[in-house]
C-alpha cells in the first residue's frame, strides 16, 4: 500500500498511531520524501495536499478535518483519529474585539479561503478574503487584514500576536482518508488497517 502523511503538526501522531497498529513506518528523511518499508511506501506531503494525493490514487492518508473540508476531496473517511484536536476560529486584534456578525467589509486573512467565505456568507456578512499560505497572524499585525480565520490549538500564537478569538468556525481532528478505488481493490488490506487502528484507539494506549 502507499501512504501519504502530512508534514508538520500531524506527523508525529500519524507515525505513532500507525506504528501502534503494526505498520512500522520510518519517518522519511529531511530531504527524502518517499520511504519504502515491508513492501509499502510512505510519502510526505504538505498537509493541504494530502487529500489531493489520496483522491488521485494514493491508497491511504492522514489529514485534519479542516484541510479535508477546505479541499472537499472525494475520498472515503472510515475513521476519526484521536489526535490533532484543535479548532478553526475567527480572531481579531485585541484593540478591536467584535463578533463576526459585525465584520461587514472586513478583510479576512486565512489559509482556508473556501471555509471562511462560506462561514461569512452564511452569516450574511460580506467580507474580502485574503488568501495566504501560512503565518496568517502577521496580516492584521501589519495592517493588511482586519481579522483572521486560523487554527487555534493552545492559543499561544494568538496571544503572542495580540489577537483574541471571537468565534469558533469548526472543531478539528485528524482523519484517516482512503482512496475510493483502493477501498474496493485493496479491501482486505484497508480493512485490516482500519481494524488495527480502531483497536489502538479503543485500547487508548
Ligand atoms: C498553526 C496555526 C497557528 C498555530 C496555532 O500554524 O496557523 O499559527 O498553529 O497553534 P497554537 O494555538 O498552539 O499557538 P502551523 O504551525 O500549522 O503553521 P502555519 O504557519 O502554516 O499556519
Amino acid at each position: 500500500m502507499r501512504f501519504v502523511l502530512p508534514k508538520g503538526r500531524l506527523l508525529k501522531g500519524s507515525l505513532e498511531i500507525l506504528r501502534k497498529a503494526g505498520y512500522n513506518i520510518d519517518r522519511p528523511g529531511e530531504r527524502r520524501l518517499i520511504e519504502r518499508f515491508n513492501g509499502n511506501e510512505v510519502l510526505l506531503a504538505r498537509a493541504f495536499d494530502v487529500p489531493v494525493y489520496v483522491e488521485h490514487g494514493i491508497d491511504v492518508g492522514i489529514a485534519g478535518s479542516d484541510v479535508l473540508e477546505e479541499r472537499r476531496s472525494d475520498v472515503f473517511v472510515p475513521i476519526e483519529l484521536p489526535f490533532g484536536k484543535c479548532r478553526l476560529s475567527v480572531a481579531v486584534p485585541r484593540e478591536r474585539v467584535l463578533p463576526p456578525e459585525e465584520m461587514e467589509g472586513f478583510r479576512i486573512a486565512t489559509k482556508y479561503g473556501r471555509i471562511a467565505r462560506e462561514y461569512f456568507s452564511k452569516l450574511g456578512v460580506e467580507v474580502e478574503i485574503i488568501k495566504l499560505s501560512g503565518s496568517v497572524e502577521l496580516a492584521p499585525k501589519v495592517g493588511i487584514a482586519d481579522a483572521i480565520v486560523d487554527i487555534v490549538e493552545t492559543g499561544e500564537t494568538l496571544r503572542a500576536n495580540g489577537l483574541i478569538e471571537v468565534a469558533k468556525v469548526m472543531d478539528v481532528s485528524a482523519q484517516l482518508l482512503v482512496n475510493r478505488v483502493s477501498q474496493k481493490t485493496k479491501f482486505d488490506e484497508i480493512n485490516a488497517l482500519v481494524f488495527a487502528i480502531k483497536e489502538v484507539i479503543e485500547d487508548g494506549t
